[in-house]
């Protein structure tokens, strides 16, 4: 079973990708890595993030390995490489060389630990359009830019780093723009997405209205 799960920042995506590859027993796929893992490493090279030649050559010879390494880096998960991520994921050539290898994950699917699982959940913003477009689900999670803003900001102060409210809200806005107007892949749901608006819901809610739809798939599928 493959499961796509797509949306802007901060919507909810990786709580509900955690929470059904863990009770269904699916490898999880982060999408987003790959491109931070790209912008980290221009970033960590000094090379600017406009750079399409050598983004494109970053993104050529990326392993999961080397990935793995680079997600250690403590500007991996902050706004540095999250906005180093948003712009090498606008350049068409980095999207291009970076899609085989998500592609080829749904074909052999396996856990962080490397035993291989019977199917996989894709989290991002363009693997229900682009890379599984024939996924057996695919979700569309979004929430309004100030929700999802207090939710970053609290993961911010959780893990001590300082920042303000408006300035991850200015933040957010900024990615959701870039995500959504550029000319390659730009973040939109498919046409055959559940589309779950988690504004006005917790972790909890959201897991439960999105599984409604997992049990219908499996229970039709078992007949
Ligand atoms: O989900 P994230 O915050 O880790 O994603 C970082 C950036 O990568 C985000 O601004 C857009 C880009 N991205 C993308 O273009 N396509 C994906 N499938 C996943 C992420």
């Amino acid at each position: 079973m493959i499961i796509t799960i797509d949306g802007p920042a901060a919507a909810g995506k990786g709580t509900l990708a955690t929470a059904l590859s863990k009770k269904y027993e699916l490898a999880y796929f982060d999408t987003g890595m790959v491109y931070r893992a790209v912008g980290l490493e221009m970033v960590l090279t000094g090379v600017s993030v406009d750079d399409e030649t050598t983004a494109e050559k970053y993104a050529q010879n990326l392993t999961f390995e080397k990935m793995s390494e680079l997600s250690k880096h403590p500007d991996f998960r902050s706004n540095v490489g999250a906005q180093a991520a948003s712009k090498v994921s606008a350049l068409p050539k980095v999207r291009a060389a970076l899609l085989k290898m998500q592609q080829d994950f749904a074909l052999n699917p396996v856990f962080a630990d490397g035993t291989p699982a019977k199917g996989a959940v894709y989290d991002g913003r363009d693997t229900g359009t682009v890379v599984c477009p024939s996924a057996d689900i695919k979700f569309f999670v979004t929430a309004n830019p100030e929700v999802r803003a207090m939710r970053r900001y609290k993961e911010f102060v959780a893990k001590g780093i300082k920042t303000s409210l408006e300035k991850v809200l200015g933040e957010i806005k900024e990615r959701d723009k870039r995500d959504s107007e550029r000319a390659s892949a730009p973040l939109k749901a498919a046409p055959d997405a559940i589309c779950l608006d988690t504004s006005e819901m917790n972790a909890q809610e959201e897991i439960a209205a999105a599984d409604v739809f997992v049990q219908n798939f499996l229970f039709k599928n078992s007949r």
